[in-house]
């Protein structure tokens, strides 16, 4: 039976993907050693991060005034270190709060800074960014870009001209074109759309380097890594090459405009199922996400049903986040056309024997 993964936490790998590191790991480039040897210090490992980088910055069309940090600790620990890194002299820092992962990045921030809510979303709608009340002396403006656990993504990306724009793109990163520019900080766990867990991906305006608190553990320091190219201590090197090899697979695939396009396909599909009297969305159509889509059924006895059978015939992880309950169906960039199909078809079948 063809299995199918819709996990929230973890993105399935494309399988040219896995083929390229499971020769990688056998041995890197008729080194006589795995990938998994190579010392971080070594020029195989240097070649692999600057390709790496060259890949990312020609897929985002990233512009030179912006460096990319290689770092671990995942999303999470950005949610503390952005303002360690950011505040400098400003009194606060601005959030907008639309749902669990805004929620956790504001709780971990409000540790090192004043934290001003600048909008709240509510009722499965996120608030349009020229209704945010961002002001003019925060050291940021934070916002979630898609939202996992609710299912919510922001379709446009705000403009905000008086403080820098940081986001969250921990589960939407490389899904459609970014324009960086906008942004002073962009960040990224790789697990759901770069690769393997124990990577962060950060993007930061260089101008931004320089306002980070003292005492900032050195591997936690934006300027000490941007300084020593992200090789303060020992970088993720194993999840490092699994990003380099997903970026060549984005590039083959026709980049970020051509995901655009897939993701959206894939998304109208399951959408399109879910209009009816027994699916239910939560999420208002102008702030559903293509990436995260969770929705209902009748009563919660029927959403552990939907997600045992559904696991019997082949798709895996289905359950929603633990504290909002029903379904979630995640549809990262790797996650192929044909596992929307059968999800779509189990759920047809499922309707008509219980609904
Ligand atoms: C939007 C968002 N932010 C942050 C995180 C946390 O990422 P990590 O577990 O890598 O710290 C997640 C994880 O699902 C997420 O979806």
């Amino acid at each position: 039976m063809t299995v199918y993964s819709f996990a929230s936490s973890h993105a399935p790998l494309p399988q040219d993907v896995l083929a390229a590191l499971s020769d990688d790991v056998a041995e890197w480039k008729h080194s006589g050693f795995s990938a998994l040897e190579l010392p971080f210090t070594g020029k195989d490992f240097a070649d692999i991060l600057a390709l790496t980088e060259h890949e990312l910055r020609a897929l985002l069309n990233l512009p030179e005034a912006y460096r990319v940090l290689f770092l671990q600790g995942g999303a999470s620990a950005q949610f503390a270190l952005l303002p360690m890194n950011l505040l400098g002299s400003a009194p606060h820092c601005d959030y907008v709060q639309t749902g669990h992962w805004s929620k956790r990045a504001i709780k971990e921030a409000a540790a090192w800074c004043d934290v001003r809510v600048a909008a709240v979303g509510s009722g499965g709608e996120l608030p349009v960014p020229c209704s945010w009340d961002t002001s003019p002396d925060a050291a940021y403006c934070h916002y979630t870009s898609n939202e996992t656990a609710e299912g919510l993504q922001f379709q446009c990306y705000p403009e905000i001209s008086d403080v820098p724009l940081v986001a969250d793109m921990t589960a939407d990163f490389l899904t459609r074109p970014i324009p960086v520019e906008r942004f002073g900080l962009i960040y990224a766990s790789a697990q759901k759309n770069l690769g393997a867990a124990g990577l962060t991906i950060v993007i930061v305006r260089e101008d931004l380097l320089g306002r980070g608190r003292s005492g900032i553990p050195a591997p936690f320091s934006y300027a000490r890594q941007a300084e020593a190219k992200s090789k303060v201590n020992t970088p993720p090197t194993f999840s490092v090459l699994v990003a380099c090899r997903m970026l060549g697979w984005l590039r083959g695939c026709g980049g970020l405009d051509a995901m655009a396009e897939r993701n959206g396909q894939k998304s109208a599909k399951l959408y399109a199922a879910l209009d009816g009297d027994f699916y239910r969305c939560v999420a208002s159509p102008g702030s559903r996400s293509p990436i995260s889509v969770c929705f209902r059924l009748p009563d919660s006895a029927l959403d552990v049903l939907f997600v045992e059978e559904a696991r019997s015939h082949g798709l895996f992880h289905l359950q929603g986040h633990p504290q909002v309950g029903g379904i979630r169906a995640s549809l990262y960039n790797a996650v192929p056309e044909c596992a929307v199909d059968a999800l779509v078809s189990f759920m047809s079948d499922f309707k008509r024997r219980r609904g």
